[in-house]
């Protein structure tokens, strides 16, 4: 009993402390109702305080966009939020997701070197790519389906990225059309492309996102599926809801894909796989027949392939692992991008995407020689937990910590951040 005084007058004191810090406040976290209930003696507050007190512990979701301090804080609510199955298909890696940790780890290995007494009032993060200038390096990557994280699913990120000027690139499974999500964004975005094993959907999917104005297609060629996705199967096993939106006739390839709005219209009985395995390289100059859109490859992760796409002459190259969804290498993409930098021969501009979660991960890219940055789950974290509000935040804070960490090592444009601001643990 004794100690149960102890500790409720303990957690009292630490109660108060917290009513006191500055971080609370600058949280966005009311803090009237904690400094009544300090102020009361009966059960319930005993009982809230307790509640609080797991507040303290962070145990706490935030409950509006404004209040997330990092954009780790929006996970904890898209998980609360979305059914099982659909956090899993967000959150999986595949085997035992050690490619989708390895995305994260890379990072910590690299450390940066900052400079001192340098003028850092104006910190410029614009970057050119493909003869536009973005406001920041930091670029949303294509995502299918995102109708299943919310109802205005790419609409709100269309949305969110018109808003704060960034480039959004669309999944050929997306869960609304190009031309929609073109409107929404207000300008053409990058189109993603699978290459279907039916050349004459892959060719309409491509003429369409031309006619609609892209100007950049992005083709992905790094899954051979179907692969082994645990953490989604898993996660199925305690959802048992019909979800007819995202899968009418079930789960099989063929039966997501006659929903996609891009295939609409289409005759898609041939269609059995996203990238058919006897793609090659090829397959460049079929697409150069058919669009004069600029073509970039997503998901190189090696010097002789980088070297491979200039030769065949690409215009541009996404280091991806598709987040830790292709093959288990236990591989970074970090880890990847310095060989596909050399591969590249800064013939070509290199973008990279995989656990970008806070902006001295993306100053690490750029330091290695990243034209620029993709975010993937961030951004459906801050979808599912708040629609476009999310979104923006989740962009928003990037680009801040960015910026900070550009201004704490002395660089005050993206082209100044070279490799002698960092420094690989392991040399
Ligand atoms: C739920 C989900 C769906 C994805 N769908 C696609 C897709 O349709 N096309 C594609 O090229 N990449 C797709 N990706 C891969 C992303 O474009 C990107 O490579 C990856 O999310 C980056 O890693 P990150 O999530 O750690 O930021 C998907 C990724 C996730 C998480």
């Amino acid at each position: 009993m004794g100690n149960f005084v102890d500790d409720k007058n303990c957690r009292r004191r630490f109660l108060r402390l917290l009513a006191a810090s500055p971080l609370l406040a600058f949280s966005g976290f009311s803090l009237t109702p904690l400094k009544r209930l300090l102020l009361s003696d009966s059960e319930s507050a005993t009982n809230s305080l307790a509640a609080l007190e797991n507040i303290a512990q962070g145990e706490d979701l935030i409950t509006s966009p404004e209040q997330a301090l990092n954009v780790m804080e929006f996970e904890a609510v898209a998980r609360k939020k979305l059914p099982p199955a659909h956090f899993g298909y967000l959150a999986t890696g595949v085997d035992d997701d050690a490619t989708l940790r390895a995305n994260r780890e890379g990072f910590a290995r690299l450390q940066i070197r900052a400079r001192r007494l340098v003028d850092v009032q104006k910190i410029d993060m614009s970057v050119r790519l493909f003869d536009v200038t973005w406001d920041s390096p930091i670029v949303l990557a294509p995502v299918g389906g995102q109708k299943a994280f919310h109802p205005e699913g790419e609409i709100a990120v269309a949305k969110a990225a018109r808003r704060k000027g960034r480039l959004q690139v669309l999944s050929t499974v997306a869960s609304s059309t190009v031309e929609a999500v073109n409107e929404a964004r207000g300008a053409p975005v990058w189109f993603q492309l699978y290459p279907t094993n039916d050349w004459n959907i892959t060719q309409a999917l491509t003429k369409r996102a031309e006619a609609a104005g892209c100007r950049v297609l992005a083709l992905t060629v790094d899954q051979q599926g179907p692969n082994n996705r645990e953490t989604l199967l898993k996660s199925r096993r305690v959802d048992s809801r019909q979800c007819s939106d995202c899968h009418l006739n079930g789960f099989t390839f063929n039966a997501q894909v006659r929903q996609r709005p891009m295939f609409a219209g289409l005759d898609v009985s041939n269609v059995n796989a996203t990238i058919p395995r006897n793609v090659t390289w090829d397959i460049i100059k079929r697409l150069r027949d058919v669009t004069t859109m600029k073509l970039i490859i997503k998901g190189i992760v090696t010097r002789e392939d980088a070297q491979l796409a200039v030769e065949h002459g690409v215009d541009g190259i996404i280091v991806s692992n598709h987040g830790g969804r292709g093959e288990e290498s236990n591989r970074s993409t970090i880890e990847c991008l310095p060989e596909v930098i050399e591969g590249a021969a800064k013939r070509i501009p290199v973008l990279i995407d995989g656990g970008f979660r806070r902006g001295t991960d993306i100053f690490k890219a750029l330091a290695l020689g990243a034209n620029a940055v993709c975010i993937g789950r961030p951004y459906l974290w801050g979808l599912a937990a708040f629609g476009q509000p999310g979104v923006e935040r989740v962009l928003q804070i990037m680009r801040r910590e960015l910026e900070i960490i550009m201004r704490q090592a002395g660089t005050t444009s993206v082209e100044q951040i070279t490799q002698a601001y960092i420094t690989d643990r392991r040399r």
